[in-house]
């Protein structure tokens, strides 16, 4: 029999979310929520991975993070909100599943290559800048931090998260399909061994339209350049006036680059941002009048800025009218719920490798 569609997902509680993560990620779960069942889990373990020696503020992240689902439509009547370390199957599950992942599919890892590639950058640059680091004096491996069993294992919890409630489609960005893939292959790898207790899992990619940073750069807490769900009227205000434009337009009737060309490679912020939010006579028009020197940046942002905070005021309503009490009332549910189903998966697991 087969069975029917379950979605899966994780986020790692970075604490406070941004547009980025909405566009992304979440708007694809709010609908989801209505066509499957759906699980939707805080990954805290997944944050140890690369950020164990500091967990101070891990806890208030997931709140903070939960929060933000929350007040985004991610409806907990709907759908299973829960943290991974309040499900201890996923850390089962993990150990068994690595007993058939081939070390070399995780060192083959694009994700574990950039990342520990980006870490010898920095330590390089920070060196450069004569910087003492932790370990610089006495590691001749800069990337010695993430050069752990956790961090090159971190796709086998993944895979572990989503078969552990037999997800078969995972909504995800591009940036994940590879894991993705890598949790088929363990899902195939112990299907042969002990024969076909998972489904592979699918990817469902999310089409994520552009969000750019205020600057025009990729959106990262890391670059500063980002806009909160959370953002107030003002701090919003602020942000948007003071977003990057094309350096050309001095006067409103410069003519202007709105899209990414020769002449602006990153194109406007502004304008990128009307694309998601404003409606879809605007844009064309807009183009159009910035191109034509019809209008100028000051009076484009607002008219931006007119558009937005409708959506970003529902949101702050939202989140105002939940409580950090309520948080830990959807998670203790939520956790009841995933461990039910996650210790049925791990009875049939055991019994499939006869360890019981
Ligand atoms: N690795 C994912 C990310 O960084 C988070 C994640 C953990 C996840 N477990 C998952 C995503 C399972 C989908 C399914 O975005
Ligand atoms: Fe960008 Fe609008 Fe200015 Fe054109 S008019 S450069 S779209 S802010």
């Amino acid at each position: 029999m087969k069975r029917a569609d379950v979605v899966f997902s994780g986020m790692r509680p970075t604490g406070r979310l941004h547009i980025g993560h909405w566009w992304g990620a979440l708007k694809n779960w709010v609908s989801l929520q209505d066509l499957f069942p759906c699980y939707f889990s805080v990954v805290d373990w997944h944050m140890l991975t690369t950020g164990y020696a500091d967990t101070s503020a891990l806890q208030d992240n997931v709140r903070e993070m939960v929060l933000d689902w929350l007040a985004a439509g991610v409806d907990p009547k709907k759908c299973v909100i829960f943290r991974q370390s309040d499900v201890p199957e996923h850390a089962e599950l993990a150990l068994l599943l690595g007993m058939v992942t081939p070390l070399s599919s995780l060192e083959n890892n694009p994700t574990w290559k950039e990342q520990l590639q980006e870490l010898a950058k920095t330590k390089a640059s920070l060196a450069a800048e004569g910087a003492q680091t932790k370990y610089a004096e006495n590691r001749q491996d800069a990337t010695y931090e993430l050069r752990t069993y956790g961090f090159l294992g971190y796709p086998v919890l993944q895979a572990a998260d989503i078969l552990l409630y037999r997800g078969t489609k995972v909504p995800v960005g591009q940036d994940q399909l590879p894991h993705v893939e890598l949790s088929r292959e363990i899902a195939r790898r112990f299907n042969n061994a002990f024969g076909g207790v998972f489904a592979e899992p699918q990817s469902l990619l999310t089409p994520t339209p552009k969000v750019p940073g205020l600057d025009a750069r990729k959106m990262s807490k890391s670059y500063g350049n980002g806009v909160d769900l959370y953002e107030t009227s003002e701090s919003l205000k602020k942000k948007i006036m003071g977003a990057y434009t094309d350096p050309a337009r001095k006067k409103a009737t410069d003519p202007g680059h709105p899209e990414p060309c020769p002449e602006n490679p990153p194109g406007c912020s502004v304008f990128a941002l009307e694309k998601l939010y404003a409606d879809e006579a605007f844009v064309p028009r807009r183009r159009a009048e910035c191109i034509a020197g019809q209008v100028g940046c000051v009076a484009c942002k607002r008219d931006l800025l007119n558009y937005m905070e409708p959506s970003f005021a529902d949101f702050r309503a939202r989140r105002e009218a939940y409580k950090a009490a309520d948080v830990d009332a959807v998670l203790a549910e939520g956790g009841r719920k995933a461990r039910a189903v996650a210790q049925a998966t791990m009875d049939e697991v055991r019994r499939a490798m006869r360890l019981k």
